[in-house]
């Protein structure tokens, strides 16, 4: 089984990302064929400032590695170093309809935000469904958010099998029901876009800042609180053991519970929680080359089976005559 995910290099990757796609995604090297990669193509969707984006896209490098991905066990690699996937991507745009397009909520919520749309916005999913066909990747684990993208994929390869005979593989999204939205700080979905994110790596003084600014409702601290609404107690539940997630279940429906000890309590589980992956992630800015090394070693092997596939994609279309 082929297991394929990426991330956008649009800014420092939050603990949404952790437990909605890296975590899952590092848990499989051990079973399955791993491919992962940073999705740099994607983030010229957003990102206009060169230096930032080379930036970005070796700090998720970085952040990877340090959570525990390893090169040996995955093949890792950045998007635009294979460039067969934008081939790809326009010869699959000829056998997709607008009105697919037009239907993918992500793109209908950034118009609605009052985003000008570019071209890139809107074909967005086609790039993406290129990345996973290009790989032929049976497993697309991603937050809840991506699943309409992955079907879109799937769409996609069943058109283009249907249409130039059994090419692609279908992928199938895989959600961790449980972990689908990790919640912000105001309780909206956590996005690097938001600026509601708890991020991975950061130093201790601004994590303590951002777990104060995690919104709780009103209740005096003298009345009993209601666990299932709320956001700190979710964010809690996600770094705590059961048993102690409990625990504090407990305390919520007793009265006296102060907001702000669950939140330096909160802090100091998230410092913990990542501690080993802080040391390993210094140790390694340190030796840039070598995450160089790493992805460009990654490429090479992607490149390897991408151009095995557009081998015969572009025979199957009719461009290699
Ligand atoms: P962002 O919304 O912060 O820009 P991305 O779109 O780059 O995040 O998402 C990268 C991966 O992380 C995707 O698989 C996405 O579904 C997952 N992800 C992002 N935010 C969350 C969240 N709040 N909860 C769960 N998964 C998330
Ligand atoms: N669009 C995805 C996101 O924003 C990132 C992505 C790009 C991706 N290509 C992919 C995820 C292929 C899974 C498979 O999160």
């Amino acid at each position: 089984m082929r297991v394929l995910s990426g991330i956008q290099p649009s800014g420092s990757l939050h603990i949404g990302n952790y437990f909605g796609m890296m975590q899952p995604m590092i848990a499989y090297q051990k079973q399955e064929e791993l491919f992962v990669f940073i999705v740099n193509l994607h983030a010229l969707t957003t990102i206009t400032d060169a230096e930032e984006l080379k930036r970005n896209t070796i700090n998720a490098a970085a952040d990877f590695l340090a959570l525990g991905l390893k090169p040996e066990k995955s093949i890792f690699w950045v998007q635009s170093d294979v460039a067969e996937v934008t081939e790809l991507t326009w010869i699959l745009s000829n056998v997709t309809s607008m009105g697919l397009l037009e239907r993918c909520h992500s793109y209908k919520d950034k118009i609605a935000k009052g985003i000008v749309p570019n071209h890139g916005l809107f074909a967005y999913p086609v790039l993406m469904a290129a990345d996973i066909l290009l790989y032929q990747s049976n497993i697309i684990p991603v937050g809840k958010d991506q699943k309409q993208h992955v079907e879109v994929a799937r769409d996609i390869a069943v058109r283009f099998n249907h249409t130039f005979g059994q090419t692609f593989v279908l992928p199938e999204p895989e959600i961790n029901e449980q972990l689908a939205v990790v919640p912000g700080l105001d309780g909206q979905k956590m996005s690097k876009s938001y600026n509601n994110a708890i991020d991975i790596f950061t130093d201790r003084e601004t994590l303590d800042r951002t777990v104060m600014k995690v919104v709780t409702d009103s209740t005096p601290v003298d009345e009993p609180k209601n666990p299932d609404t709320c956001n700190l107690f979710a964010l809690y539940s996600l770094f705590a053991s059961p048993e102690k997630t409990e625990e504090l279940r407990e305390r919520y429906l007793r009265p006296g519970l102060k907001y702000v000890d669950v939140k330096k309590e909160l802090a100091q589980l998230i410092w913990d929680y990542f501690g080993e992956h802080r040391d390993k992630r210094a140790k390694l800015v340190e030796r840039e080359d070598t995450i160089r090394e790493i992805l460009n070693e990654g490429a090479k092997k992607a490149r390897r089976i991408a151009r095995e596939t557009m081998e015969l994609v572009r025979d199957r279309v009719g461009i290699r005559y």
